[in-house]
């Protein structure tokens, strides 16, 4: 490796570091390296992977191959999920809503009022995994039973936070279907249960993505499954990552109307703020799979008004971005069409980023398998930015 020495090494110790300095060696100047940073490790190729294709140029994601668009249409979550596990499109793949175990129960009991649900879907995740201990490297078995249990688990805990009794799995329905029904306890509208699912399929996988970067620094140690999905959640409970549709709710309802989009823009802008569901890291183009939700949220029943209320505040949003930024490329991301899908379900705001959580487990199992197989740390290095070697102060003489 090429090195070259820090400038650090000329700054001036203090009067006390050059007492102790008299007696010890002289230190070593700071060694750097000469490779690029790249922050936020943008544009940095860390893993190879078969499981999903982001083209960011061109608006295209591919899971194993197949567009997402067309896994929409024409898929399940079941199917997908077995596809990003295993590679193979089986027609007979199937998920359902598993029996929650009743130590993740016990544990959800403990917790306050005031959790957020994705510090409740985080801790079930840990009790199932303590319960399970699922080794090293993880499997698809092991994925299956994780994805199937999270949302019972989910549902469980927002039962308990209103004081509901908690539902059992119906084993007959999907596990969108299955979801909605332990949450409401009545069963689900099959529209809904078909656009949740579709939900579901669209935030399954994305590439190399924060939350399932983390996974794969978790797996690369050679921990559990249980640990990297809980490591992925917490990196997915960021407003930046996954917080964001909630925040398009919120959003969309201090603008009110599409008359008054235009000032509230302009000043958010303004403010430095972000507006939430739009700009990508890698998209360059409008997200598919925002037109993807799209297209599911304008086929259900009482959505009308709120999309088109968004569809025009998107069009105001997208005008004044390319005249305010002109050098950077924002479009609409997924998030903003998926507040309207989890809103047209009836999902509570605070349920959209552990309901995200939810559908990701399937790409995050199955990178932490793909990851496993590779078998190789991920570790990379820092630039040292601090102080020079300086001796301690001998503050007891
Ligand atoms: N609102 C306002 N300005 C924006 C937005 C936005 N939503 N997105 C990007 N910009 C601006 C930035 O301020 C920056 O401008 P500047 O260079 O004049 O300072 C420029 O566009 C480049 O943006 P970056 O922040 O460098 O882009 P980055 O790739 O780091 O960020 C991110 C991407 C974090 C998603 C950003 O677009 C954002 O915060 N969006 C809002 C939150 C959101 O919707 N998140 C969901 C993302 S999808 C997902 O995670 C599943």
């Amino acid at each position: 490796m090429t090195t070259t020495k820090s400038d650090h090494s000329s700054s001036q110790p203090g009067p006390a570091a050059e007492t102790a300095a008299a007696a010890a060696p002289a230190p070593l100047p700071i060694i750097q390296s000469d490779k690029p940073y790249s922050p936020g490790l943008a544009g940095v190729i860390a893993a190879e992977t078969a499981i999903g294709y982001v083209d960011g140029l061109n608006g295209r994601l591919l899971y194993r191959g197949y567009p997402i668009g067309q896994l929409v249409e024409k898929g399940t979550y079941g199917q997908v999920a077995e596809l990003l596990w295993t590679g193979e499109w089986r027609k007979s793949a199937r998920l359902v809503p598993a029996v929650i175990p009743e130590n993740v129960l016990c544990a959800m009991h403990e917790l306050p009022d005031h959790t957020h649900p994705m510090d409740a879907l985080r801790t079930a995740v840990s009790v199932w995994g303590a319960w399970r201990r699922p080794h090293w490297p993880p499997t698809v078995d092991q994925a299956r039973e994780l994805v199937a249990f999270a949302p019972s688990a989910l549902a469980a805990f927002h039962r308990m936070r209103q004081g509901l009794d908690v539902v059992p799995p119906n084993q007959k329905l999907s596990l969108a279907g299955g979801f909605l029904q332990q949450l409401t306890g009545k069963d689900p509208d099959p529209a809904a249960a078909r656009a949740l699912d579709a939900y579901f399929v669209v935030g399954a996988e994305h590439g190399l993505n924060a939350s399932t970067f983390t996974c794969r620094v978790i797996i690369s140690t050679r921990s559990d499954l249980a640990s990297a999905v809980c490591g992925a959640i917490g990196a997915l409970k960021g407003p930046l990552h996954g917080g964001a549709p909630a925040e398009v709710v919120s959003q969309l309802h201090e603008i009110g109307s599409p008359e008054r989009a235009e000032k509230w823009v302009r000043e958010a802008i303004a403010r430095g703020d972000k507006i939430m569901g739009f700009g990508h890291r890698v998209y360059r183009a409008y997200d598919p799979r925002a037109a993807a939700l799209r297209k599911v949220a304008e086929g259900m029943a009482d959505m009308a008004d709120w999309l088109d209320t968004a569809v025009k505040v998107e069009d105001v949003v997208l005008r004044i971005f390319g005249e305010l930024k002109p050098d950077h490329v924002i479009k609409t991301n997924v998030e903003y069409y998926a507040a309207a899908v989890l809103q047209g379900v009836g999902l509570p705001p605070d349920l959209f980023p552990p309901t995200f959580a939810l559908a990701r487990m399937a790409g995050w199992s199955a990178h932490a398998i793909e990851q496993a197989s590779a078998d190789k740390l991920i570790r990379p290095d820092a630039r040292y930015v601090g102080s020079p070697e300086t001796s301690v102060p001998d503050f007891n003489r």
